[in-house]
């Protein structure tokens, strides 16, 4: 039995200094160490050794495992470093390679002109209010003084849902909604997509994007408005830009008017984008009809306001110089890297 397993011994170290995996490492293991493996079978011949001879070779036998098991370590740290080095030189990363190109997204142009004039009226005070596209008629049409019936009606004809459900005609509506929901001081801006049954052509889109203004406080009046549409054109076309306000009616205001810039191209002579006229229209507004804000829940015996509501669209054309309607909404990608 001492010969057995001083043979086993000097077998398994041989065999041991061959191995240079892991796998056979632990194939190894098993072989003399595991349960059936050799050193074990080997020990089970204890029972018919004398009762001399069973201490000495049991401590043999001991030595001879922890032997195996310390090289065994040993040589299974050896291989593991070893592995990791090769998974360290495999897996270098080239940082020199140049990498896939990426295109850079930007802005829609309407973005663009939404977020300067955004910024222009945050800076008088304005907060940027939103409202349903999907619109009662109530708050479309009744609310803002526009009955059943009314001729208004027919210039902002739209897509019925039901009777009462359209998509809205403008972002008025939301004049209605703000003044039920806020107490004056009201100073809200609020953009948005607007619906009208239209036929497309250069100028006209069944959907197009206004940008609605309404304030309401004590005191206000027209020389508010005006002094605010004033800075606003200003800073959006230039500080030599003028503003001109013509009588008009709309049912919401009282009294109404449209509101011209002076041509930025021209500076007012007369130009082919001005129609030769020297200025060119870019918004309705005027004092809230009283019983708008009557509508609104507010008492135009204590309080005044003024609206407006521009065309983005018309707008983001005029500021690049966009002849067509059609350009911003069909979202060639040739036109909208040019912004
Ligand atoms: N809602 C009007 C339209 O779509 C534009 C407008 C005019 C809005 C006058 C106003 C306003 O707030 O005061 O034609």
């Amino acid at each position: 039995m001492k010969d057995q397993l001083v043979t086993l011994h000097r077998n398994a170290l041989d065999e041991l200094q061959g191995i240079n995996d892991l796998e056979s490492l632990d194939q190894f293991r098993v072989k003399y160490l595991g349960k059936k493996g050799e050193l074990t079978l080997l020990l089970r011949g204890m029972g018919s050794l004398s009762p001399e001879e069973r201490p000495v070779i049991g401590q043999m036998a001991n030595e001879v495992r922890s032997n195996i098991e310390a090289l065994l370590e040993q040589k299974k740290r050896e291989l593991e470093k070893i592995a990791l080095e090769n998974r360290l030189k495999e897996e270098t990363i080239d940082v020199t390679v140049s990498r896939k190109k990426f295109e850079r997204g930007r802005l829609h142009p309407l973005n663009i002109v939404l977020n300067e004039i955004k910024d222009i009226f945050h800076g008088m005070g304005f907060d940027i209010v939103d409202g349903p596209e999907v619109e009662l008629d109530y708050y479309n049409f009744e609310a803002l003084n526009i009955p059943k019936n009314h001729p208004a009606r027919d210039t902002q004809d739209t897509f019925y849902i039901n009777e009462n459900i359209l998509l809205r005609t403008h972002t008025s509506p939301v004049q209605i909604r703000t003044m039920e929901n806020r107490k004056p001081p009201i100073r809200i801006l609020t953009p948005g997509r607007v619906y009208r049954s239209d036929d497309v052509d250069a100028t006209h889109s069944p959907i197009f994007h206004q940008i609605e203004g309404l304030v309401v406080d004590k005191n206000i009046t027209m020389g508010d408005l005006r002094g605010v549409l004033d800075i606003f054109a200003k800073k959006m076309f230039g500080e030599e830009t003028k503003t001109q306000f013509r009588p008009h009616h709309f049912p919401f205001t009282e009294p109404s008017a449209e509101v011209d810039v002076s041509c930025a191209i021209c500076k007012g002579k007369g130009c082919r984008v001005c129609s030769y006229t020297g200025w060119i229209e870019i918004l309705g507004a005027g004092m809230v009809h009283p019983k708008v804000l009557r509508y609104g829940g507010i008492d135009p015996e204590i309080y005044s306001g003024f609206a407006f509501g521009m065309g983005l669209d018309r707008i983001t054309n005029l500021k690049f110089g966009i002849d067509d309607i059609r350009l911003l909404f069909e979202n060639d990608i040739r036109f909208l890297q040019q912004f």
